[in-house]
Protein backbone atom coordinates (compact mmCIF):
# COMPACT_ATOMS: atom_id res chain seq x y z
CA UNK A 1 0.00 0.00 0.00
CA UNK A 2 1.65 3.45 -1.29
CA UNK A 3 1.31 6.38 1.14
CA UNK A 4 2.07 9.95 0.99
CA UNK A 5 1.54 9.94 5.22
CA UNK A 6 5.06 11.51 6.08
CA UNK A 7 4.51 9.66 10.20
CA UNK A 8 3.99 6.04 7.94
CA UNK A 9 7.52 7.15 6.28
CA UNK A 10 8.85 8.35 9.58
CA UNK A 11 7.61 5.49 11.69
CA UNK A 12 9.06 3.15 9.11
CA UNK A 13 12.33 4.88 9.11
CA UNK A 14 12.66 4.43 12.80
CA UNK A 15 11.48 0.38 12.86
CA UNK A 16 14.33 -0.15 10.29
CA UNK A 17 16.61 2.01 12.74
CA UNK A 18 15.82 -0.04 15.58
CA UNK A 19 15.75 -3.75 13.94
CA UNK A 20 19.46 -2.48 12.87
CA UNK A 21 20.36 -1.22 15.87
CA UNK A 22 18.74 -4.87 17.52
CA UNK A 23 20.69 -6.66 15.11
CA UNK A 24 23.51 -4.76 15.65
CA UNK A 25 23.54 -5.89 19.60
CA UNK A 26 22.51 -9.62 18.94
CA UNK A 27 25.63 -9.43 16.34
CA UNK A 28 27.85 -8.09 19.07
CA UNK A 29 26.65 -10.09 21.67
CA UNK A 30 27.54 -13.07 19.41
CA UNK A 31 30.85 -11.90 18.57
CA UNK A 32 31.62 -11.20 22.35
CA UNK A 33 30.52 -14.56 23.13
CA UNK A 34 32.35 -16.25 20.63
CA UNK A 35 35.52 -15.02 22.14
CA UNK A 36 34.60 -16.13 25.48
CA UNK A 37 34.33 -19.64 24.33
CA UNK A 38 36.59 -22.43 24.42
CA UNK A 39 36.76 -23.09 27.98
CA UNK A 40 37.30 -19.36 29.18
CA UNK A 41 34.81 -17.33 31.08
CA UNK A 42 33.37 -13.99 31.53
CA UNK A 43 33.41 -13.09 34.72
CA UNK A 44 35.34 -15.23 37.56
CA UNK A 45 37.80 -17.94 37.63
CA UNK A 46 39.88 -20.18 40.40
CA UNK A 47 43.09 -21.90 39.45
CA UNK A 48 43.60 -24.12 42.79
CA UNK A 49 45.66 -27.29 42.44
CA UNK A 50 42.86 -29.51 42.15
CA UNK A 51 39.56 -29.72 40.27
CA UNK A 52 37.36 -29.82 43.94
CA UNK A 53 39.14 -26.75 45.29
CA UNK A 54 38.80 -24.63 41.77
CA UNK A 55 35.15 -25.52 42.24
CA UNK A 56 35.02 -24.72 45.91
CA UNK A 57 36.41 -21.30 45.35
CA UNK A 58 34.03 -20.52 42.41
CA UNK A 59 30.87 -21.81 44.71
CA UNK A 60 32.12 -19.24 46.90
CA UNK A 61 32.33 -16.31 44.55
CA UNK A 62 28.59 -16.87 42.60
CA UNK A 63 27.65 -16.98 46.47
CA UNK A 64 29.05 -13.25 46.15
CA UNK A 65 32.39 -13.81 47.50
CA UNK A 66 35.22 -11.91 46.52
CA UNK A 67 38.43 -13.07 45.43
CA UNK A 68 39.37 -13.35 48.84
CA UNK A 69 36.63 -14.91 50.03
CA UNK A 70 37.25 -17.52 47.06
CA UNK A 71 40.78 -17.76 47.99
CA UNK A 72 40.06 -18.48 51.32
CA UNK A 73 37.73 -21.16 51.00
CA UNK A 74 39.93 -23.07 48.75
CA UNK A 75 43.14 -23.12 50.56
CA UNK A 76 40.86 -24.46 53.14
CA UNK A 77 39.53 -26.97 51.00
CA UNK A 78 43.28 -27.51 49.65
CA UNK A 79 44.61 -28.38 52.95
CA UNK A 80 41.81 -31.14 53.27
CA UNK A 81 42.78 -32.82 49.75
CA UNK A 82 46.17 -32.02 49.48
CA UNK A 83 47.27 -31.80 53.69
CA UNK A 84 50.78 -32.98 52.37
CA UNK A 85 51.16 -29.48 51.06
CA UNK A 86 49.58 -26.63 53.60
CA UNK A 87 47.32 -26.00 56.01
CA UNK A 88 46.65 -24.48 59.54
CA UNK A 89 49.81 -25.44 61.06
CA UNK A 90 51.83 -23.37 58.03
CA UNK A 91 51.91 -20.05 56.87
CA UNK A 92 51.42 -17.99 53.18
CA UNK A 93 52.84 -15.17 51.36
CA UNK A 94 49.36 -13.69 49.28
CA UNK A 95 49.57 -10.70 46.69
CA UNK A 96 46.05 -8.61 46.40
CA UNK A 97 45.47 -6.05 43.37
CA UNK A 98 42.42 -3.83 44.17
CA UNK A 99 39.95 -2.81 42.16
CA UNK A 100 42.06 0.16 41.79
CA UNK A 101 45.19 -1.33 40.69
CA UNK A 102 47.14 -0.66 44.26
CA UNK A 103 48.93 -4.16 44.50
CA UNK A 104 49.79 -5.16 48.78
CA UNK A 105 51.72 -8.58 50.00
CA UNK A 106 49.71 -10.16 52.95
CA UNK A 107 52.69 -11.61 54.53
CA UNK A 108 51.82 -14.42 57.34
CA UNK A 109 54.87 -16.97 57.00
CA UNK A 110 55.84 -18.74 59.97
CA UNK A 111 58.07 -17.04 62.27
CA UNK A 112 60.62 -18.26 64.73
CA UNK A 113 59.20 -18.56 68.16
CA UNK A 114 60.60 -17.10 71.63
CA UNK A 115 62.40 -20.22 72.87
CA UNK A 116 63.85 -22.59 70.03
CA UNK A 117 65.73 -25.47 70.15
CA UNK A 118 69.84 -23.92 70.73
CA UNK A 119 72.03 -24.44 67.97
CA UNK A 120 69.16 -25.38 65.73
CA UNK A 121 71.02 -24.81 62.11
CA UNK A 122 73.60 -27.60 63.44
CA UNK A 123 70.93 -29.97 62.79
CA UNK A 124 70.53 -29.01 59.26
CA UNK A 125 70.82 -31.78 56.84
CA UNK A 126 73.74 -31.60 54.19
CA UNK A 127 71.64 -32.42 51.21
CA UNK A 128 68.24 -31.85 50.49
CA UNK A 129 67.09 -34.39 53.11
CA UNK A 130 63.28 -34.09 54.98
CA UNK A 131 63.98 -32.97 57.83
CA UNK A 132 61.48 -34.11 61.13
CA UNK A 133 60.56 -33.25 64.49
CA UNK A 134 59.12 -30.10 66.67
CA UNK A 135 62.49 -28.26 66.43
CA UNK A 136 61.87 -26.74 62.82
CA UNK A 137 58.35 -26.15 63.71
CA UNK A 138 57.72 -21.95 62.87
CA UNK A 139 54.68 -19.95 64.49
CA UNK A 140 51.87 -20.61 61.74
CA UNK A 141 50.32 -17.29 60.67
CA UNK A 142 47.73 -18.92 58.35
CA UNK A 143 44.53 -17.92 60.18
CA UNK A 144 45.88 -14.70 60.83
CA UNK A 145 46.13 -14.15 57.76
CA UNK A 146 42.97 -15.10 56.66
CA UNK A 147 41.33 -12.91 59.33
CA UNK A 148 43.73 -10.01 58.04
CA UNK A 149 42.38 -10.14 54.47
CA UNK A 150 38.68 -11.17 55.11
CA UNK A 151 38.13 -8.24 57.17
CA UNK A 152 39.63 -5.90 54.63
CA UNK A 153 38.22 -8.03 51.29
CA UNK A 154 35.80 -10.02 52.55
CA UNK A 155 32.19 -10.11 51.30
CA UNK A 156 30.48 -13.36 53.08
CA UNK A 157 30.70 -14.63 56.53
CA UNK A 158 33.58 -16.16 57.55
CA UNK A 159 31.98 -18.85 58.97
CA UNK A 160 30.28 -19.34 54.99
CA UNK A 161 34.21 -19.45 53.73
CA UNK A 162 34.49 -23.11 56.28
CA UNK A 163 31.28 -24.53 55.22
CA UNK A 164 32.27 -26.70 52.00
CA UNK A 165 35.88 -27.43 53.75
CA UNK A 166 34.17 -28.43 56.49
CA UNK A 167 31.90 -30.82 55.03
CA UNK A 168 34.66 -32.40 52.90
CA UNK A 169 36.97 -32.58 55.76
CA UNK A 170 33.65 -34.77 57.89
CA UNK A 171 32.27 -37.20 55.27
CA UNK A 172 35.88 -37.40 53.68
CA UNK A 173 37.13 -37.49 49.94
CA UNK A 174 38.99 -40.58 47.55
CA UNK A 175 42.57 -40.33 48.27
CA UNK A 176 43.34 -38.63 45.27
CA UNK A 177 46.23 -40.15 42.43
CA UNK A 178 48.45 -37.31 43.37
CA UNK A 179 48.83 -38.32 46.94
CA UNK A 180 48.07 -41.89 46.65
CA UNK A 181 51.17 -42.33 44.87
CA UNK A 182 53.36 -40.00 47.15
CA UNK A 183 52.27 -42.34 50.28
CA UNK A 184 53.76 -44.90 48.47
CA UNK A 185 56.95 -43.31 47.75
CA UNK A 186 59.29 -45.23 50.55
CA UNK A 187 60.76 -42.38 52.08
CA UNK A 188 57.28 -40.86 52.83
CA UNK A 189 55.55 -43.97 53.40
CA UNK A 190 57.95 -44.56 56.39
CA UNK A 191 57.94 -41.49 57.86
CA UNK A 192 53.79 -41.21 57.88
CA UNK A 193 53.47 -44.81 59.50
CA UNK A 194 55.88 -44.67 62.02
CA UNK A 195 54.18 -40.70 62.94
CA UNK A 196 51.03 -40.10 64.80
CA UNK A 197 50.65 -38.79 60.85
CA UNK A 198 49.02 -42.65 60.46
CA UNK A 199 46.07 -42.26 62.33
CA UNK A 200 44.83 -40.21 59.41
CA UNK A 201 46.72 -41.48 56.61
CA UNK A 202 46.70 -45.07 57.50
CA UNK A 203 44.07 -47.86 56.71
CA UNK A 204 43.22 -50.38 59.73
CA UNK A 205 46.47 -52.14 59.02
CA UNK A 206 48.37 -49.40 59.56
CA UNK A 207 49.81 -49.25 56.44
CA UNK A 208 49.61 -45.93 54.14
CA UNK A 209 46.12 -45.27 52.34
CA UNK A 210 46.32 -45.58 48.37
CA UNK A 211 44.70 -43.88 45.67
CA UNK A 212 41.07 -43.75 45.83
CA UNK A 213 41.02 -44.68 49.36
CA UNK A 214 38.21 -42.55 51.41
CA UNK A 215 40.14 -40.56 54.06
CA UNK A 216 38.40 -38.43 56.93
CA UNK A 217 39.71 -35.43 58.96
CA UNK A 218 37.50 -35.54 61.64
CA UNK A 219 39.91 -33.61 64.13
CA UNK A 220 40.31 -31.17 61.65
CA UNK A 221 36.77 -30.73 60.90
CA UNK A 222 35.77 -30.16 64.57
CA UNK A 223 38.78 -27.76 64.50
CA UNK A 224 37.51 -25.89 61.67
CA UNK A 225 33.99 -25.95 63.10
CA UNK A 226 35.25 -23.95 66.02
CA UNK A 227 36.79 -21.78 63.77
CA UNK A 228 34.16 -20.87 61.80
CA UNK A 229 32.58 -19.91 64.97
CA UNK A 230 34.97 -17.92 66.85
CA UNK A 231 37.22 -16.54 64.50
CA UNK A 232 41.08 -17.31 64.56
CA UNK A 233 41.26 -16.71 68.16
CA UNK A 234 40.50 -19.88 68.87
CA UNK A 235 43.59 -20.79 67.24
CA UNK A 236 45.66 -17.74 68.30
CA UNK A 237 43.82 -17.54 72.28
CA UNK A 238 41.61 -20.28 72.42
CA UNK A 239 40.80 -24.12 72.92
CA UNK A 240 42.27 -25.02 69.40
CA UNK A 241 45.53 -23.34 70.14
CA UNK A 242 45.95 -24.50 73.52
CA UNK A 243 45.75 -27.86 72.21
CA UNK A 244 48.00 -27.55 69.41
CA UNK A 245 50.40 -26.15 71.99
CA UNK A 246 49.58 -29.40 74.03
CA UNK A 247 50.32 -31.97 71.41
CA UNK A 248 53.58 -29.95 69.59
CA UNK A 249 54.93 -30.51 73.46
CA UNK A 250 53.87 -34.17 73.63
CA UNK A 251 56.00 -34.28 70.46
CA UNK A 252 59.56 -33.10 71.63
CA UNK A 253 62.55 -35.28 71.66
CA UNK A 254 64.86 -32.59 72.74
CA UNK A 255 65.75 -29.72 75.07
CA UNK A 256 65.70 -25.87 74.30
CA UNK A 257 62.16 -25.32 73.84
CA UNK A 258 59.81 -25.28 70.85
CA UNK A 259 56.61 -23.90 70.22
CA UNK A 260 54.08 -22.19 73.19
CA UNK A 261 50.73 -20.80 73.65
CA UNK A 262 52.70 -16.87 73.90
CA UNK A 263 53.82 -17.09 70.58
CA UNK A 264 50.76 -17.95 68.75
CA UNK A 265 49.44 -14.74 71.32
CA UNK A 266 51.83 -12.65 69.68
CA UNK A 267 51.23 -13.85 65.70
CA UNK A 268 51.21 -10.80 63.63
CA UNK A 269 50.48 -10.30 59.80
CA UNK A 270 52.83 -7.91 57.86
CA UNK A 271 51.02 -5.97 54.94
CA UNK A 272 53.56 -4.23 52.73
CA UNK A 273 53.42 -2.94 49.11
CA UNK A 274 54.50 -5.29 46.61
CA UNK A 275 58.02 -4.66 44.86
CA UNK A 276 56.55 -3.58 41.02
CA UNK A 277 59.09 -4.04 38.48
CA UNK A 278 59.23 -3.65 34.82
CA UNK A 279 59.18 -6.22 32.21
CA UNK A 280 59.12 -4.05 29.01
CA UNK A 281 55.05 -3.39 28.27
CA UNK A 282 54.36 -5.24 31.28
CA UNK A 283 54.54 -4.43 35.09
CA UNK A 284 55.48 -7.35 37.31
CA UNK A 285 54.12 -7.10 41.07
CA UNK A 286 56.09 -9.49 43.49
CA UNK A 287 56.42 -9.67 47.07
CA UNK A 288 59.65 -8.68 48.21
CA UNK A 289 61.86 -10.57 50.66
CA UNK A 290 62.12 -12.90 52.49
CA UNK A 291 59.30 -14.35 49.52
CA UNK A 292 61.36 -14.97 46.45
CA UNK A 293 59.95 -12.01 43.87
CA UNK A 294 62.95 -10.70 43.88
CA UNK A 295 64.66 -13.76 42.56
CA UNK A 296 62.10 -14.51 39.80
CA UNK A 297 62.35 -10.61 38.70
CA UNK A 298 66.13 -10.73 38.94
CA UNK A 299 66.12 -14.00 36.48
CA UNK A 300 63.34 -12.10 34.16
CA UNK A 301 65.85 -9.13 34.20
CA UNK A 302 68.44 -10.83 32.89
CA UNK A 303 66.23 -12.71 30.34
CA UNK A 304 64.10 -9.60 29.24
CA UNK A 305 67.44 -8.22 27.96
CA UNK A 306 68.25 -10.82 25.80
CA UNK A 307 65.23 -9.76 23.06
CA UNK A 308 63.63 -13.18 23.14
CA UNK A 309 61.09 -14.08 20.57
CA UNK A 310 59.11 -17.32 19.86
CA UNK A 311 61.96 -17.62 16.96
CA UNK A 312 64.26 -18.18 20.32
CA UNK A 313 62.93 -21.69 20.40
CA UNK A 314 64.08 -22.51 16.15
CA UNK A 315 67.22 -24.53 15.93
CA UNK A 316 70.41 -23.56 17.50
CA UNK A 317 68.51 -20.46 19.32
CA UNK A 318 67.01 -22.75 21.24
CA UNK A 319 70.35 -23.87 22.69
CA UNK A 320 71.01 -20.44 23.34
CA UNK A 321 68.14 -19.37 25.33
CA UNK A 322 68.06 -22.51 27.69
CA UNK A 323 72.14 -21.98 28.26
CA UNK A 324 71.87 -17.99 29.02
CA UNK A 325 68.77 -18.91 31.32
CA UNK A 326 70.70 -21.47 33.30
CA UNK A 327 73.26 -19.32 33.29
CA UNK A 328 70.81 -15.93 34.79
CA UNK A 329 69.46 -19.16 37.33
CA UNK A 330 72.93 -19.94 38.27
CA UNK A 331 73.73 -16.62 39.22
CA UNK A 332 69.83 -16.54 40.89
CA UNK A 333 71.51 -19.38 43.35
CA UNK A 334 74.73 -17.25 43.79
CA UNK A 335 72.04 -14.39 45.18
CA UNK A 336 70.26 -16.70 47.61
CA UNK A 337 72.09 -15.22 50.53
CA UNK A 338 70.91 -11.96 49.79
CA UNK A 339 66.73 -13.38 50.17
CA UNK A 340 66.80 -12.13 54.43
CA UNK A 341 64.13 -11.08 56.86
CA UNK A 342 64.52 -7.33 56.13
CA UNK A 343 63.41 -6.72 59.52
CA UNK A 344 66.06 -9.01 61.31
CA UNK A 345 68.97 -8.32 58.97
CA UNK A 346 69.38 -4.40 58.50
CA UNK A 347 72.52 -4.91 56.51
CA UNK A 348 71.15 -7.52 53.66
CA UNK A 349 69.55 -6.33 51.08
CA UNK A 350 67.85 -7.76 47.44
CA UNK A 351 67.17 -4.08 46.15
CA UNK A 352 70.07 -4.76 43.39
CA UNK A 353 68.36 -7.61 42.12
CA UNK A 354 65.74 -5.36 40.37
CA UNK A 355 68.55 -2.68 39.52
CA UNK A 356 69.21 -2.25 36.08
CA UNK A 357 72.85 -1.61 35.98
CA UNK A 358 73.22 -4.51 38.28
CA UNK A 359 71.25 -6.55 35.81
CA UNK A 360 72.90 -5.66 32.89
CA UNK A 361 76.60 -6.35 35.29
CA UNK A 362 75.20 -10.06 35.31
CA UNK A 363 73.95 -10.09 31.82
CA UNK A 364 77.17 -8.91 30.68
CA UNK A 365 78.97 -11.94 32.61
CA UNK A 366 76.78 -14.57 30.85
CA UNK A 367 79.05 -16.06 27.65
CA UNK A 368 76.65 -17.69 25.02
CA UNK A 369 79.69 -20.25 24.39
CA UNK A 370 80.01 -21.92 27.75
CA UNK A 371 79.17 -22.20 31.59
CA UNK A 372 81.59 -21.38 34.42
CA UNK A 373 82.84 -23.12 37.83
CA UNK A 374 80.54 -22.39 40.47
CA UNK A 375 82.86 -19.81 42.18
CA UNK A 376 81.71 -17.68 39.10
CA UNK A 377 78.23 -17.32 40.43
CA UNK A 378 79.08 -16.77 44.21
CA UNK A 379 76.92 -19.90 45.03
CA UNK A 380 77.18 -21.62 48.59
CA UNK A 381 75.72 -24.83 49.12
CA UNK A 382 72.20 -24.70 50.54
CA UNK A 383 69.57 -28.13 50.50
CA UNK A 384 66.36 -28.07 47.93
CA UNK A 385 63.51 -29.04 48.90
CA UNK A 386 59.58 -29.40 47.94
CA UNK A 387 55.85 -28.89 48.99
CA UNK A 388 53.65 -25.90 49.14
CA UNK A 389 50.27 -24.65 47.07
CA UNK A 390 49.45 -22.00 44.84
CA UNK A 391 45.87 -20.30 43.98
CA UNK A 392 45.14 -17.77 41.84
CA UNK A 393 41.94 -15.71 41.74
CA UNK A 394 40.23 -12.81 39.91
CA UNK A 395 36.93 -11.90 40.72
CA UNK A 396 33.66 -10.36 38.82
CA UNK A 397 34.90 -6.95 40.16
CA UNK A 398 38.44 -6.81 39.18
CA UNK A 399 40.14 -8.36 42.44
CA UNK A 400 42.94 -10.32 41.89
CA UNK A 401 44.69 -12.48 44.53
CA UNK A 402 47.73 -14.75 44.06
CA UNK A 403 48.11 -17.01 47.33
CA UNK A 404 51.05 -19.20 47.74
CA UNK A 405 50.60 -21.46 51.27
CA UNK A 406 52.63 -23.95 52.47
CA UNK A 407 53.47 -25.99 55.66
CA UNK A 408 57.09 -26.53 53.95
CA UNK A 409 58.24 -29.47 53.37
CA UNK A 410 55.87 -32.51 52.56
CA UNK A 411 54.03 -33.35 55.42
CA UNK A 412 55.47 -30.43 57.27
CA UNK A 413 58.26 -31.96 59.73
CA UNK A 414 55.77 -34.65 59.97
CA UNK A 415 54.64 -33.47 63.57
CA UNK A 416 50.76 -33.89 63.35
CA UNK A 417 48.83 -32.63 66.38
CA UNK A 418 46.05 -35.59 67.59
CA UNK A 419 43.78 -33.42 69.26
CA UNK A 420 43.01 -30.59 66.58
CA UNK A 421 43.80 -32.44 63.30
CA UNK A 422 46.50 -30.19 62.34
CA UNK A 423 49.98 -30.93 60.32
CA UNK A 424 52.84 -28.51 61.67
CA UNK A 425 54.92 -27.20 59.24
CA UNK A 426 58.99 -27.30 59.91
CA UNK A 427 59.62 -24.07 57.97
CA UNK A 428 62.82 -22.81 60.44
CA UNK A 429 64.69 -25.68 57.93
CA UNK A 430 64.14 -22.58 55.50
CA UNK A 431 67.13 -21.21 57.43
CA UNK A 432 69.51 -24.33 56.24
CA UNK A 433 72.43 -22.74 54.41
CA UNK A 434 71.00 -19.54 54.21
CA UNK A 435 71.45 -18.05 58.18
CA UNK A 436 74.27 -18.49 60.84
CA UNK A 437 71.84 -17.26 63.71
CA UNK A 438 68.32 -17.21 63.95
CA UNK A 439 66.18 -14.33 65.94
CA UNK A 440 62.95 -14.97 67.61
CA UNK A 441 60.30 -13.57 65.33
CA UNK A 442 62.00 -13.83 62.14
CA UNK A 443 60.75 -14.86 59.10
CA UNK A 444 63.00 -17.59 57.21
CA UNK A 445 63.87 -17.06 53.74
CA UNK A 446 61.42 -18.67 50.91
CA UNK A 447 61.49 -19.09 47.72
CA UNK A 448 57.05 -18.29 47.14
CA UNK A 449 56.45 -15.88 45.04
CA UNK A 450 52.53 -14.87 44.53
CA UNK A 451 52.75 -12.61 41.56
CA UNK A 452 50.48 -10.68 39.80
CA UNK A 453 51.35 -8.58 36.22
CA UNK A 454 49.63 -6.44 33.77
CA UNK A 455 50.20 -5.22 30.43
CA UNK A 456 50.11 -1.72 28.90
CA UNK A 457 46.31 -2.86 27.50
CA UNK A 458 44.86 -3.79 30.50
CA UNK A 459 45.33 -7.69 30.84
CA UNK A 460 46.10 -8.71 34.42
CA UNK A 461 47.63 -12.41 34.79
CA UNK A 462 47.72 -13.92 38.66
CA UNK A 463 50.50 -16.46 38.77
CA UNK A 464 52.49 -18.25 41.23
CA UNK A 465 53.94 -21.63 41.66
CA UNK A 466 54.62 -24.64 44.35
CA UNK A 467 57.43 -27.37 44.73
CA UNK A 468 59.76 -25.51 46.96
CA UNK A 469 62.87 -24.74 45.32
CA UNK A 470 61.08 -26.07 41.82
CA UNK A 471 59.17 -22.31 42.19
CA UNK A 472 61.57 -19.90 40.92
CA UNK A 473 62.37 -21.90 37.69
CA UNK A 474 58.74 -23.16 37.77
CA UNK A 475 57.25 -19.20 37.31
CA UNK A 476 60.24 -18.00 35.26
CA UNK A 477 59.91 -20.34 32.93
CA UNK A 478 56.12 -20.32 32.31
CA UNK A 479 56.13 -16.11 32.14
CA UNK A 480 59.43 -16.70 29.91
CA UNK A 481 57.17 -18.78 27.19
CA UNK A 482 54.09 -16.74 27.80
CA UNK A 483 55.18 -13.23 27.51
CA UNK A 484 58.08 -13.47 25.24
CA UNK A 485 58.09 -16.99 23.14
CA UNK A 486 54.38 -16.79 22.10
CA UNK A 487 53.24 -19.72 23.64
CA UNK A 488 49.52 -20.08 25.14
CA UNK A 489 49.13 -19.59 29.40
CA UNK A 490 48.05 -23.49 28.84
CA UNK A 491 51.30 -24.19 26.87
CA UNK A 492 53.53 -22.04 28.76
CA UNK A 493 53.06 -23.69 31.75
CA UNK A 494 53.26 -27.27 30.30
CA UNK A 495 56.37 -26.70 28.84
CA UNK A 496 58.89 -29.39 30.81
CA UNK A 497 61.58 -26.91 32.94
CA UNK A 498 64.76 -27.51 33.81
CA UNK A 499 66.07 -26.63 37.62
CA UNK A 500 69.77 -25.99 38.68
CA UNK A 501 70.39 -27.57 42.10
CA UNK A 502 72.08 -26.80 45.09
CA UNK A 503 75.15 -28.24 43.52
CA UNK A 504 74.54 -26.16 40.22
CA UNK A 505 74.03 -29.26 38.81
CA UNK A 506 71.16 -28.92 35.81
CA UNK A 507 67.89 -31.48 35.83
CA UNK A 508 66.24 -31.74 33.72
CA UNK A 509 62.38 -32.65 33.62
CA UNK A 510 60.58 -35.58 31.95
CA UNK A 511 60.02 -35.33 28.03
CA UNK A 512 62.40 -31.91 27.97
CA UNK A 513 64.08 -32.06 24.70
CA UNK A 514 66.88 -34.17 24.37
CA UNK A 515 68.97 -32.10 21.79
CA UNK A 516 68.78 -29.68 23.72
CA UNK A 517 70.21 -31.45 26.46
CA UNK A 518 73.36 -32.95 24.48
CA UNK A 519 73.88 -29.60 23.21
CA UNK A 520 74.10 -27.60 26.77
CA UNK A 521 76.00 -30.37 28.01
CA UNK A 522 78.04 -29.21 25.11
CA UNK A 523 78.44 -26.00 26.67
CA UNK A 524 79.78 -27.74 30.21
CA UNK A 525 76.57 -27.84 32.05
CA UNK A 526 76.63 -30.51 34.59
CA UNK A 527 73.28 -33.08 34.36
CA UNK A 528 71.95 -33.56 37.88
CA UNK A 529 70.38 -36.56 39.17
CA UNK A 530 66.67 -35.68 40.31
CA UNK A 531 64.46 -38.20 39.54
CA UNK A 532 61.09 -35.87 41.24
CA UNK A 533 60.16 -32.94 40.13
CA UNK A 534 57.29 -31.18 42.27
CA UNK A 535 56.81 -27.84 40.34
CA UNK A 536 53.19 -26.88 40.07
CA UNK A 537 52.01 -23.49 37.98
CA UNK A 538 48.59 -21.89 38.19
CA UNK A 539 47.78 -18.99 37.11
CA UNK A 540 44.20 -16.89 35.97
CA UNK A 541 44.80 -14.38 32.85
CA UNK A 542 41.89 -11.80 32.08
CA UNK A 543 42.95 -10.24 28.44
CA UNK A 544 40.15 -8.51 26.46
CA UNK A 545 37.64 -9.18 28.66
CA UNK A 546 37.79 -12.96 28.74
CA UNK A 547 39.24 -14.87 31.54
CA UNK A 548 41.50 -18.25 31.17
CA UNK A 549 42.53 -20.06 33.94
CA UNK A 550 45.26 -22.63 33.60
CA UNK A 551 45.62 -25.38 36.86
CA UNK A 552 48.62 -27.58 36.32
CA UNK A 553 48.05 -30.91 35.10
CA UNK A 554 51.17 -32.10 36.63
CA UNK A 555 49.29 -32.03 40.03
CA UNK A 556 46.12 -33.09 38.25
CA UNK A 557 44.99 -30.15 38.65
CA UNK A 558 41.91 -27.55 36.68
CA UNK A 559 40.93 -24.34 37.26
CA UNK A 560 37.12 -23.44 37.39
CA UNK A 561 34.80 -20.07 36.76
CA UNK A 562 31.50 -19.30 35.45
C1 LIG B 1 42.97 0.42 46.73
O1 LIG B 1 43.97 0.76 47.66
C2 LIG B 1 44.29 2.14 47.69
C3 LIG B 1 45.45 2.33 48.64
O2 LIG B 1 45.22 1.70 49.86
C4 LIG B 1 43.06 2.93 48.14
O3 LIG B 1 43.34 4.31 48.14
C5 LIG B 1 41.92 2.64 47.19
O4 LIG B 1 40.76 3.27 47.64
C6 LIG B 1 41.69 1.13 47.11
N1 LIG B 1 40.66 0.87 46.13
C7 LIG B 1 39.55 0.19 46.43
C8 LIG B 1 38.56 0.01 45.33
O5 LIG B 1 39.34 -0.26 47.53
C1 LIG C 1 44.47 -55.80 56.54
O1 LIG C 1 45.12 -57.04 56.74
C2 LIG C 1 44.24 -58.18 56.67
C3 LIG C 1 45.01 -59.45 57.07
O2 LIG C 1 46.25 -59.48 56.40
C4 LIG C 1 43.67 -58.25 55.26
O3 LIG C 1 42.78 -59.34 55.16
C5 LIG C 1 42.93 -56.95 54.96
O4 LIG C 1 42.48 -56.95 53.61
C6 LIG C 1 43.84 -55.74 55.17
N1 LIG C 1 43.06 -54.55 55.04
C7 LIG C 1 43.41 -53.56 54.25
C8 LIG C 1 42.51 -52.37 54.23
O5 LIG C 1 44.43 -53.57 53.56
C1 LIG D 1 84.32 -18.09 24.96
O1 LIG D 1 84.69 -16.94 24.26
C2 LIG D 1 85.59 -16.10 24.94
C3 LIG D 1 85.74 -14.79 24.17
O2 LIG D 1 85.66 -15.02 22.79
C4 LIG D 1 86.90 -16.84 25.15
O3 LIG D 1 87.83 -16.04 25.85
C5 LIG D 1 86.61 -18.11 25.95
O4 LIG D 1 87.78 -18.88 26.08
C6 LIG D 1 85.54 -18.94 25.28
N1 LIG D 1 85.14 -20.01 26.19
C7 LIG D 1 84.92 -21.24 25.79
C8 LIG D 1 84.47 -22.21 26.86
O5 LIG D 1 85.04 -21.60 24.65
Amino acid sequence: MATNNPWVARCCILSALVCTVGLLCVCVTFLVSVTCMNGTFKHAAVSADSPLCSQVGRNVLQQGGSAVDGAIAALLCTSVVYPQSMGLGGGAVVTVRNRTGKVTVFNFRETVPRKFKHNLLDDCPATSNHVTGSQWIGVPGELRGYEVLHKQFGRLPWSKLFEEPIRLAKEGIPVSPFLGKLLQFPSIKGKVESSALCEVFCNENSSTLTTGDVIKFPQLAESMEVIAKQGADAFYGGEIGRHLIQDVKAAVTFSGGTLEMEDLRSYRVRVVDAWTVPLGDTMMHVPPPPAGGALLAFILKIMQGFSLTSHSLVGDHKVLFYHRYLEAAKFANGQRGNIRDPFFNSRTSADHLIDDAFVQHIRAMISSNGTHHDSYYDVKPFPDHTGTSHVSILDEDGLAVSATSTINHLFGGTVYSPQTGIILNNELSDFCGRADTLKPGEQPPSSMTPAILESKSGGLLVIGGAGGSMITPAVALSLINHLWLGMSLKEAIAAPILFVDSKNKVNFEQDFDKSVIDGLRALGHQVGEMEYFFNVVNAVEKENGCIVGESDKRKMGMSDGY
